[in-house]
């Protein structure tokens, strides 16, 4: 059985109290199912709910790796505003970068993202790397790499299943990464296509995750394939 990555992706969404309530029902709805050790889950959520998010997570005993969307490019220091990787080490254990609307939005560029790993790296953060195309560059150091075709992110209208695994075929040649996830439009009725597939080792999902009912569902139908 291959490795499999499941992750949300909350992006700008949910306050504290919704965070709280989003993983105590994720507990609830997961209560009789055993998450075998090829699957690991991730929550990827903002800043401000990382840490009450970890509390509660490490209180209901989850098998859920707790996730930030971005980190500053730089350390320590005189910038006002950043969050660097340091401050997270002990809420969180991954990090997203790189990913389209970051690139899009706030214009982040080659320079800064692989600056923004090399700052994950050193402070102990594991990366997902999110790309649009196997063109693009992956930085050495990714734990994971995310493909997300632009079409398909919060469009409703997800790639294939069949194209997405050989695009993935085609980034793990062209970047040597082994661990590739898709994303875009995942939900609980597609996931399991996306999972069959040889090349796919997981699923990125931002919409469909933020009701942690249709993540639960996500997670129980990846486990039937
Ligand atoms: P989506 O977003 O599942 O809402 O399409 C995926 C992502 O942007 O990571």
């Amino acid at each position: 059985m291959k490795n499999i990555t499941i992750a949300a992706n909350w992006k700008s969404f949910k306050n504290v109290t919704e965070s709280r309530n989003w993983i105590n029902r994720l507990s609830v709805d997961l209560a009789s199912i055993k998450i075998p050790p090829y699957v690991r889950l991730i929550v990827a959520a903002p800043f401000t709910s990382l840490y009450a998010l970890k509390a509660e997570n490490d209180k209901l005993q989850l098998p859920v790796d707790i996730a930030a969307q971005n980190i500053s490019a730089f350390g320590p220091g005189a910038y006002t505003g950043e969050i660097n990787a340091g401050m997270l080490g002990d809420i969180a254990s991954w990090v997203i970068i790189g990913h389209s609307e970051r690139r899009n939005y706030f214009h982040e560029t080659e320079k800064e993202l692989s600056d923004k790993v090399t700052q994950a790296k050193k402070a102990g953060l594991k990366v997902i790397y999110c790309i649009s195309s196997p063109d693009m560059t992956v930085p050495e150091q990714a734990d994971a790499v995310a493909y997300e075709p632009l079409f398909a992110i919060g469009t409703g209208k997800s790639d294939t299943p069949q194209n997405a695994n050989s695009v993935i075929l085609d980034i793990k040649s062209k970047t040597g990464h082994g661990h590739v996830l898709y994303g875009g439009s995942v939900k609980p009725d597609n996931v399991g296509e996306f999972l069959k597939e040889t090349e796919i080792d997981g699923v990125l999902i931002g919409g469909a995750s933020l009701d942690s009912a249709s993540f639960s569902q996500i997670i129980i139908k990846a486990l039937e394939i």
